[in-house]
């Protein structure tokens, strides 16, 4: 058989309209299976909803399309179709048609829009703060002071209270089993719950591009049995305290740089909750620190009592601050050398 110009179009036609019969209901079962965690089966029923109505249009416009093309294919080179310009009512009926289906995607979309975010009452969460670098994820879990990188351990049974946000530039946490795409957005933190009842892992993916290597920004959420998951945490949270308690003693023996120090009141952020000309912000002003540090508590040197206030903010407040609102990471975040400097900086004050 001789393959003409015409019959190729037709073949390429056919094979691209079965290709996607094919892949459709294959994504669509893909999609079905996402039952890893309690709220991941109403968003995957959501994407089944909006796949078979999508289905239905699809069918619908290419079928007509088929048939005006069969029907009213020009059958002699002089033949001229009737020509037309518009016709209201099918114009009509193909805008209400559409507006009349966005509307009721609109509410299905809400009724589980909020199912990711609220969680379930008398529920006792476990909280990890997911932040997004450029290109790798940290998971930080404040109740502990543990961090981790990639690897997102948690245990079955319990809800995982995810509150992610970005250090740079805009990531999007996604784990298709689990739940729903949450944006990483620089200065905002968005919640999220999920809980997987057996241990398992599952895999997911930056899906917001993100620069060069954004394929690379892989997730793992390792689901652990609730006994194997605390004694994980308990070796990761005292190998955390003794390193911070390592890093406290060494900064006691090195000598501060107060312009080092002043860098890194800058830079780690601390100038948006303390002034240095004594109006109040967030926290209590730094201005006239170094004179005072030494009195605040009996027996404990300037030294000592900045080192703390620190390391350890919510240890003591100061006199006006009842909410400890100060991150108690820096003890991690900053290194000996660090702490020593700010330390001197500070007794500048
Ligand atoms: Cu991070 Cu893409």
């Amino acid at each position: 058989m001789k393959l003409t110009k015409q019959g190729l179009r037709w073949w390429s036609l056919a094979g691209s309209l079965a290709l996607l019969l094919v892949l459709l209901p294959a994504r669509a079962l893909a999609q079905g299976g996402a039952t890893g965690s309690l709220n991941a089966p109403d968003i995957a029923g959501l994407f089944n909803i909006v796949l078979v109505l999508a289905i239905l249009v699809f069918l619908l416009v290419e079928g007509l399309l088929i048939f005006a093309i069969v029907r009213y294919r020009r059958r002699s080179p002089d033949e001229m179709p009737e020509q037309v310009h518009g016709n209201n009512a099918m114009e009509l009926s193909w805008t209400v048609g559409s507006g009349i289906l966005v509307i009721i995607l609109f509410f299905f979309t809400l009724g589980f829009y909020q199912q990711p975010r609220t969680l379930p009452e008398d529920s006792e969460p476990v909280t990890v703060e997911v932040t997004g670098h450029t290109w790798y994820w940290e998971y930080y879990y404040p109740e502990t002071g543990v961090r981790t990188e990639t690897t997102l351990n948690v245990p079955a049974g319990r809800p995982v209270v995810l509150d992610i946000t970005s250090a740079d530039v805009q990531h999007s946490f996604w784990v298709p089993e689990i739940s729903g795409k949450v944006d990483a957005i620089p200065g905002r933190v968005q919640r999220m719950w999920f809980q997987v009842d057996e241990p398992g892992q599952f895999v997911g993916q930056c899906a917001e591009y993100c620069g060069l290597q954004h394929y690379d920004m892989l997730i793992t959420v390792n689901v652990m049995e609730e006994q194997e998951f605390a004694s994980w945490m308990d070796g990761e949270a005292a190998a955390v305290a003794e390193a911070a308690a390592a890093t406290e003693e060494e900064a006691a023996a090195l000598a501060g740089d107060p312009a080092a120090g002043e860098q890194l009141y800058n830079s780690m952020g601390c100038m948006a909750c303390h002034s240095l000309d004594g109006s109040t912000l967030v926290g209590p002003s730094f201005q006239g620190l170094g004179a005072r540090a030494g009195e605040v508590l009996d027996g404990v040197s300037a030294e000592d009592y900045l080192r703390e206030s620190i390391v350890d903010p919510c240890a003591y407040l100061a006199e006006g601050f009842d909410n400890c609102v100060m991150p108690q990471n820096f003890g991690d975040r900053l290194s000996a050398q660090d702490l020593a400097d700010l330390i001197a900086f500070l007794l500048e004050q």
